[in-house]
């Protein structure tokens, strides 16, 4: 059997790729536990993928809850080599307003108490990965050619920062991070970038902007949830295109 050419993480309202062949379902166990959901096999443009919903199936995971090391950890022991993750996010920055794509290239973790490295425990060394560049740069121009090929806008480049929620943040939280030169925010960036890292995976994120982030655009007032449904429901269409190209003939070998 060949090796799966990519691994997909799906982010909130992506539970299931409507473009990807299913071939099977493994559950796979990890020493780190449970992934969120059983593996998912199955074929795009006649390459082989693994998709995981990262939420699980029916969304049920809280973001801090997720157990990103059991993720990524499974995606790795079934061959995977390059990751592409799929994050709903705020947008901090003016021109990222909602239904914007955008694919970062820098993190700040604003996260806390998450488990968040491979590296521990007494059989363990101390281990400091290069984390300078913390998504692969090969796999970014990929998903941005992929974008570009299909004549979708995306912006190139962007500054990630992860908070910790499942809450969204508070008006003076979003212009400190501003601040700070975040340019989006979410809640699942960390520690799943690290992590990749730490297993050498090739890893980077194509994020959706699908709200204002609070007290910016028209989340002055707040943030309704209903207009985040509506954008993540036509944006994700888009983003499953890019995905689609991506895999018909942009991927690097
Ligand atoms: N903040 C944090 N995470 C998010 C947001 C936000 O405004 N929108 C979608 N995920």
């Amino acid at each position: 059997m060949t090796a799966p050419v990519l691994g997909i993480i799906g982010g909130t309202g992506l539970t299931q790729l409507s473009n990807l062949e299913v071939s099977r379902r493994q559950v796979v166990r990890t020493p780190f536990g449970e992934p969120s959901g059983a593996l998912t096999f199955g074929r795009i443009h006649d390459r082989e993928v693994i998709f995981l919903a990262r939420h699980g199936y029916g969304h049920t995971i809280a973001p801090h809850q997720v157990n990103y090391r059991a993720n990524m950890w499974a995606l790795h022991a079934e061959g995977v080599q390059r990751v592409v993750s799929i994050a709903s996010v705020g947008g901090i920055a003016s021109g990222l307003g909602p239904g914007v794509l955008c694919v970062p290239d820098q993190i700040i973790d604003y996260t806390w108490g998450r488990k968040s490295t491979f590296f521990e425990g007494p059989d363990q060394p101390v281990t400091h990965i290069d984390f300078t560049h913390p998504y692969d740069e090969r796999l970014r121009q990929d998903l941005l050619r992929a974008a570009r090929a299909i004549g979708e806008k995306i912006v190139e480049g962007g500054v990630y920062a992860t908070t910790q929620g499942p809450r969204l943040e508070t008006a003076a939280e979003i212009n400190r991070l501003e601040r700070d030169g975040a340019t989006v925010v979410g809640m699942t960036g960390m520690p799943e970038a690290a992590l990749a890292r730490e297993l050498s995976l090739a890893y980077a994120t194509l994020t959706v902007v699908v709200n204002h982030a609070a007290g910016r655009g028209d989340s002055v007032d707040g943030i309704s949830l209903d207009d985040i449904k509506a954008v993540l429901q036509e944006s994700l269409g888009r983003a499953r295109r890019i995905l689609e190209k991506l895999l018909e003939d942009c991927v690097s070998p």
